[in-house]
């Protein structure tokens, strides 16, 4: 049985200030009820004092993207153990804001996966069209793409101990959403894909949505029935916003 993931990726927003309000407002206001988790992925510098506001809470902490390799000469990278040490149990990888400004490829984007889970971290891989994909209808054409980039790379086992989030890029930051019918079609062909090679592991993956999903659209969405989740941008800012979803999630 799959359990809802709600996850905060902050970007690059916060202080320590922030940080602090955020966290204390996430912790009191935990749903009561199991059958889901909280994650937030708040910026690398603020990440050993959000661990330590998070001890004994139930919310769990991430990051926003590591490095592929594992130590050296790579100014201004983090590796995986680094995060691990921090208390990390999760970390993004492939987010499209990564793979758009930064020139982040599906090969990279592989290697990071890889190396994130070697060190222990379960990595959250994001898959997602744009808009001119959209409309051309190359949709699931290049969620494959990028997909297989990761299969071939590691393996379908590995999605035993990781995560998948469909984060359509024309959704993001925009205030459009998918609609849960458009999400689902989408949720249920990355299901698919993974079944063809390993159809129990398919079963267990967690899958989240995310773009602008919030406390009114999260219903919605979460009640789809390959909708495990979601990875949250502006809502998570506010821990109002950030529970309501949370509890949309402990309700279903
Ligand atoms: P928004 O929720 O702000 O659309 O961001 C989604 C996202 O990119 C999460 O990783």
């Amino acid at each position: 049985m799959r359990e809802f993931l709600i996850a905060g990726n902050w970007k690059m927003n916060g202080g320590n200030e922030a940080n602090a309000e955020l966290v204390s407002g996430i912790i009191a206001g935990v749903p009561d009820g199991d059958g889901f988790r909280l994650l937030v992925c708040p910026p690398f510098p603020y990440l050993a004092a959000v661990a330590a506001q998070l001890a004994g809470s139930k919310v769990a902490l991430g990051a926003q993207s590591v490095s592929e390799h594992s130590a050296g000469a790579f100014t201004g990278e983090t590796a995986p153990s680094m995060l691990r040490d921090v208390g990390c149990e999760y970390v993004i990888v492939g987010h499209s804001e990564r793979r758009a400004l930064f020139g982040e490829s599906s090969e990279q984007v592989a290697e990071k996966f890889k190396a994130a889970q070697a060190a222990g971290l379960t990595p959250i891989l994001c898959v997602g069209e744009t808009l001119e994909e959209r409309e051309a209808g190359a949709t699931e054409k290049v969620i494959d793409e990028q997909l297989d980039a990761v299969l071939s790379a590691v393996g379908a086992a590995a999605f035993a101990t990781g995560v998948i989030a469909y984060e359509p890029v024309w959704a993001i930051g925009t205030g459009m959403t998918a609609s849960p019918e458009q999400a689902q079609d989408v949720h249920c062909h990355i299901r698919e894909r993974l079944a063809q090679h390993d159809a129990e592991l398919a079963a267990d993956v967690q899958i989240l949505y995310g773009g602008s999903m919030k406390g009114e659209n999260a219903p919605g969405l979460l009640s789809m029935p390959d909708i495990d989740g979601g990875l949250i941008g502006g809502a998570s800012l506010k821990a109002s916003d950030f529970l309501a979803i949370a509890r949309a999630a402990a309700e279903i």
